[in-house]
């Protein structure tokens, strides 16, 4: 049985071996598998290490904040964000098949962290390593070989490109999400961020059930954040695996908000139980943690006139509505 603090003197010693003094990039994602991979390299060998968050425009309410303030504070690591919402918006537009959404948003993203290691490898005079945060289980799943350069967090939407030949560096390996956690809390991580609850690489993207347009990822992000901060406040993070809201953006149906009758749209709550989001259970939340989300959503959020909930199992329904 090992301790976090072993953990992470154990890893920081291996890293430092390893890395030696070459240059190392990692991608961050905003989730707590990329965030804690790339606390534990900078922890080992500094400013050898660059980080990228690219910005798909697609995150949630103070995801982007939280990564470049609260992490970056946390951390001291250098950070360079690439802001690319425009083009992944112009690249989705009169997209609503959610496999070409998922392809189009993998296939930005790997153009743009392309671009970006590039130019960070030509100032560091040549990058050798590529952090990831894969898991324990994500090795298990895949067979157990050493690992291909794919971006873990986007496992599904895209890897790399062939030609970047960037060695691996996989200091996860071997843990566990709850382990993974822990070290988070020994490395000093912002909270928020290594208590977070899954949330997909495509990101709101597949959570708008129809074309994704900057005011329905406006109306979702709002909504978002008010059911986050609602769970939140009421103490149920823990009991639930993660809560995904959907706009159902070509749905609209009579309301009547303020002063008159309004033609909005609905948004779905989907909280549910899992162990490994294989098989889910729709959760029981309490009714007035329910009563608070819908009427401060309708209030709100204008473009909002109703607030359903998804009691479906998985299976028959995935987690998500894409
Ligand atoms: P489903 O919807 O298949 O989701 O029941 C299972 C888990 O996977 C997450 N998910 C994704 N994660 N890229 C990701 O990185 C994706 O395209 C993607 N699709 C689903 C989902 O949030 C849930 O935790």
């Amino acid at each position: 049985d090992w301790t976090p603090a072993e953990i992470l003197t154990e890893q920081v010693a291996a890293i430092r071996e390893r890395i030696g003094d070459a240059k190392v990039i990692c991608g961050l994602s905003g989730g707590v598998d990329s965030a804690v991979a790339a606390a534990l390299v900078h922890r080992a060998v500094g400013d050898q290490l660059t980080c990228v968050f690219v910005d798909h425009g697609l995150l949630r309410a103070g995801e982007r904040e939280q990564v470049e303030r609260d992490y970056v504070a946390a951390t001291g690591i250098r950070l360079v964000t690439v802001d690319a919402s425009e083009r992944f918006l112009s690249a989705l537009a009169g997209v609503s098949d959610p496999e070409t959404k998922r392809k189009t948003i993998g296939r930005e993203f790997i153009r743009v962290f392309e671009r970006a290691a590039a130019e960070i490898a030509e100032a560091e005079g040549g990058v050798k390593y590529l952090v990831q945060g894969t898991l324990y289980p994500d090795v298990v799943e895949s067979g157990g070989g050493t690992g291909t350069a794919t971006i873990k967090s986007h496992h599904n939407v895209g890897g790399l490109p062939e030609d970047m030949t960037f060695e691996l560096v996989e200091p996860l390996r071997l843990l566990f999400k709850d382990e993974v956690r822990l070290l988070g809390a020994e490395l000093g991580l912002p909270p928020a961020m290594v208590a977070r609850h899954p949330f997909p690489g495509p990101g709101l993207g597949i959570r708008i059930i129809g074309e994704v347009t900057r005011d329905r990822l406006q109306i979702l992000r709002a909504a978002d954040a008010i059911v986050r901060a609602e769970m939140t406040a009421a103490g149920v993070d823990a009991q639930i695996w993660q809560c995904p809201v959907v706009l159902l953006a070509d749905v609209r149906s009579v309301g009547v908000q303020g002063d008159g009758r309004t033609y909005g749209h609905p948004v779905v709550l989907r909280p549910v139980s899992s162990e490994d989001a294989m098989t889910a259970d729709w959760s029981r939340l309490e009714y007035d943690l329910l009563a608070r989300i819908s009427s401060r959503i309708t209030g709100e959020v204008t473009e909002v006139n109703r607030v359903v909930l998804d009691i479906t199992s998985k299976p028959p329904g995935t987690i998500e509505w894409e």
